[in-house]
């Protein structure tokens, strides 16, 4: 009798937090972020990587890329700063020597792509079309846009929404970009997704920041500046998740990451309008999180009642205004 009570339970808890976002089905609304869970190779160790929702996987670009020398990534109160520079295998040593090693994980696998011009990005994701485990492709639009003059796609309107229109035109996948915070309005960027049809919007990306080394009296980091994550920068992410969901509200899912490290930090994100949140630096100083925080949200959505996990996305505007 026991054993059956406790078998219903965990059945319940599972349909909890389903979540179906562009038409495709997560077992959970926690994922972990890219940059900070490798190509899922090496998180098998420490846990198995199917209990998340989903894996984005880490930057990939047409070419290999070697990344910036080091010092690369260096600790800041409540964060971190790095300047990894997009070290990644390129398109075809990832087909050839990643894709099916990770294919068969237990979970949806999710391609965080970027490129330095329209084509690289375009390029990429159809030669990802054929993935199956693969069910959308996250944009960095964090990266110099070459036939710009170097400017960040993330950064000029109409460098995005044609590249959003140019990757929409040629994949069958859904397509998610992940805004970047370092503009004035973030809300004019994700206009910009809403019109050109993109899936989804993830935000944010990381702060731009720096470090000095007193010492040496020089800049920490190779590059000087780097990209600021962590709990130090969740503040800042909660803010846009609330202010994109206040513009456009159910018309565009989004995907809450910066600075998530335990479940109270993810149900801010959540109340504040986000559809599923991503795990990433706290990977680094407690791998579980991504676990605790799955166990976390179901505690609470128990304990406060709610009958599903859609219901509390976004609540935090509806109590603002009462
Ligand atoms: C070491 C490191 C590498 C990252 N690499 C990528 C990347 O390849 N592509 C990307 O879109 N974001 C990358 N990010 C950004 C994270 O995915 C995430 O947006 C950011 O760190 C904020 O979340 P957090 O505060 O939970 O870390 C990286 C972050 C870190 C710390």
């Amino acid at each position: 009798m026991k054993g059956k009570s406790l078998n219903f339970s965990r059945s319940w808890r599972k349909e909890l937090l389903k979540v179906k976002l562009f038409g495709v089905e997560f077992k959970n609304p926690v994922w972990v972020a890219s940059g900070t869970f490798g190509f899922a190779l090496e998180g098998k160790k420490i846990y198995e990587p199917s209990k998340l929702g989903a894996i984005v996987l880490k930057g990939l670009s047409l070419k290999e890329r070697e990344g910036n020398p080091p010092q690369r990534i260096v600790e800041t109160p409540c964060g971190m700063l790095n300047t990894i520079g997009l070290q990644n295998p390129g398109l075809e040593r990832f087909l050839k020597e990643i894709y099916p090693k990770i294919e068969k994980i237990g979970t949806n696998l999710i391609a965080n792509i970027f490129g330095e011009t329209l084509d690289e990005f375009v390029q990429v994701c159809k030669g990802l079309e054929d993935c199956k485990s693969i069910v959308a492709y996250e944009l960095n639009v964090s990266c110099p846009n070459v036939e710009k003059g170097g400017i960040y796609f993330g950064h000029d309107k109409m460098a995005l929404a044609k590249l959003i229109s140019r990757v929409k035109g040629a994949v069958k996948k859904p397509v998610l970009v992940k805004l970047s915070p370092n503009v004035e309005d973030v809300r004019e960027f994700a206009r910009v997704c809403v019109e050109e049809g993109a899936d989804g919007i993830v935000l944010i990306n990381t702060l731009l920041g720096m470090k000095i080394d007193v010492r040496r009296k020089r800049p920490f980091l190779s590059k000087t500046f780097g990209g600021l994550s962590g709990p130090a920068i969740l503040p800042v992410a909660v803010r846009m998740v609330y202010q994109v969901y206040e513009s456009f509200g159910d018309k565009i899912p989004i995907v809450g990451v910066g600075g998530i490290y335990d479940t109270y930090s993810a149900l801010e994100h959540i109340l504040a309008g986000a559809s599923a949140i991503q795990v990433g630096t706290a990977n680094f100083f407690n791998p579980l999180s991504p676990l605790e925080i799955i166990k976390g949200l179901e505690e609470f959505l128990r304990e406060e009642e709610f009958k599903s996990f859609k219901e509390i996305v976004g609540l935090a505007h509806k109590n603002a205004k009462t």
